[in-house]
């Protein structure tokens, strides 16, 4: 049926088998993609690596050049399931920009998505002038509220955007760079609250309530959390990848306190960047990086998420035609084209049933005269980039749930990661091999997944939720304090 020459290039068994009876792999392609084929005890190493970064980005003097920026968040806490209200919710950060009206009601502990709006932000917007996209946004904040007949309420506004922030506090966040297709000038250093608001006002027609600022990791573990309240870590596996953690605040050097815990933003995507990932990075991770907007930038991501496997797929694809591996030597114009072979194309021709068939139409498509051999050959191609992806990313989230049992002095570690983003939801082998992973570098944890339903909108509006819980919270004790002191006072 030629199904199993699609298992993943880690059993190397399978893969030696399906070479010699299956596809009878050349050689020269198994030299190519052996670099991707990370055996456990190089992601043993890796998970290593990034766990000594972790303590780097924390550090209060190691921090500012620590390639993993281990940002603060603000988020103290998990959700407790007595939030409600109603909220305003942006995404900023994935592949569309989007405007949300969510409902948390408390009686049903339930976040409910009144409704949504999607913007296409243009490309030559996504690198132009700050002030142009902020406001973009503003205006389509206001047609979507005229739409929703909202336009005369001050409701609070949960911001996910998705890219590295210094937060100072829960509604001030400085960008420190641009990330993933983003490079809009003016911004990067500046309080991105400032310029959303600032964008408002310049309007003057409408204006919004507190503002809390999520990143996408932190909405998704948040909307997983009110489900699932041992949910502790985000995860997010889509255009870019990161995570998001709860960590010990006494370990967190650079914020005041002692007691507690508070969410970590990792910001995983920039491990590497130190080049300590040298060992493991291809030729064709090489030049990703040097072609992308941002070279230098965000290794770990380049070799994992959406926006660069296909690319990585296809310098492959090119390479070995070049070296008539492929297609007799005969490229096309679409396989020479950057960026022409989607991400998406992978999740298709991974397929289990039916993969071959779209590998040949979209071989096709993509103007390149194949036969079966080419189309087997393609499909190893793609399973040796997304098994790598997957095999990392389980390093790396192993990392996390190691740190957190050993914070907590645990012998055992159960908790629940919430996740998100097309490559994990869908790859169709993405997150067995992950998990498979995660079992074999974190065999203390017994970790459960949660695919989390919009963390970017819904989680957005139970981070604003949380906040101003904590905030009547605070108010309530300063209150009920003075109170006290008088009833003393009286005995
Ligand atoms: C990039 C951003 C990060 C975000 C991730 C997933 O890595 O820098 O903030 O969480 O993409 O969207």
């Amino acid at each position: 049926t030629g199904q199993d020459d699609l298992l993943p290039l880690s059993h190397s068994r399978t893969l030696r088998k399906t070479n010699l009876v299956r596809v009878a792999l050349p050689l020269q392609v198994q030299e190519y993609l052996e670099p991707f084929h990370l055996s456990v005890e190089k992601l043993r190493e890796v998970s290593a690596r990034l766990r000594k970064d972790l303590v780097r980005g924390l550090g209060k003097h190691s921090h500012h050049k620590a390639p993993v920026k281990m940002l603060p968040t603000f988020v103290r806490a998990t959700p407790d399931g007595t939030e409600k209200g109603d909220f305003l919710a942006l995404d900023l950060g994935g592949t569309n920009f989007r405007v949300l009206h969510v409902r948390v009601v408390e009686e049903e502990q339930k976040v409910l998505k009144m409704d949504s709006q999607i913007c296409a932000i243009p490309k030559e917007m996504m690198l132009g002038p700050g002030v142009q996209l902020f406001d973009h946004i503003a205006a389509c904040l206001n047609d979507f509220l005229v739409s929703q007949n909202l336009k005369g309420q001050t409701l609070p506004l949960g911001f996910t955007f998705s890219f590295p922030c210094e937060q100072k506090e829960i509604d001030k966040s400085i960008l420190i760079r641009w990330t993933k297709g983003f490079n809009c000038s003016g911004v990067e250093g500046e309080d991105v609250v400032k310029l959303l608001k600032e964008a408002i006002h310049r309007r003057g027609d409408y204006d919004i309530g507190s503002v809390a600022m999520v990143n996408d990791t932190v909405g998704t573990m948040m909307s997983c959390g009110y489900r699932d309240q041992s949910c502790e870590i985000g995860m997010i596996i889509g255009t870019g990848t990161n995570a998001c953690y709860m960590e010990e605040i006494k370990n967190v050097r650079r914020v005041e306190g002692e007691d507690g815990r508070m969410c970590i933003n990792t910001e995983w995507g920039g491990f590497g960047d130190d080049g300590c990932l040298k060992d493991i990075r291809t030729e064709f991770d090489v030049v990703v990086d040097e072609t992308s907007i941002n070279p230098g930038i965000h290794n770990f991501e380049k070799m994992i998420s959406g926006m660069y496997l296909g690319e990585i797929v296809r310098l492959l694809l090119v390479r070995l035609t070049e070296n008539k591996l492929l297609f007799e030597g005969r490229t096309s114009e679409a396989l020479l084209t950057p960026d022409a072979f989607e991400t998406k194309f992978m999740s298709e021709i991974e397929e289990r049933d039916g993969g071959l068939e779209n590998t040949q139409n979209i071989l096709t498509e993509l103007g390149l005269k194949w036969d079966s051999v080419d189309s087997r050959i393609v499909r190893l191609v793609c399973n040796a980039v997304s098994s790598r992806s997957a095999r990392l990313c389980g390093a790396a989230l192993a990392t996390l749930a190691n740190r957190i049992r050993v914070n907590r002095r645990l012998d055992h570690l159960k908790t629940t990661v919430g996740v998100d983003g097309t490559v994990y939801k869908k790859h169709p082998n993405f997150s067995e091999e992950l998990r498979a992973t995660v079992r074999l570098l974190a065999p203390d944890c017994d970790i459960t997944f949660l695919v989390s339903e919009d963390g970017s909108g819904k989680g957005a509006a139970m981070v604003t939720a949380v906040a101003q819980r904590l905030a009547h919270q605070t108010r309530l004790l300063e209150e009920s304090d003075g109170e006290v002191d008088d009833e003393e006072e009286e005995d």
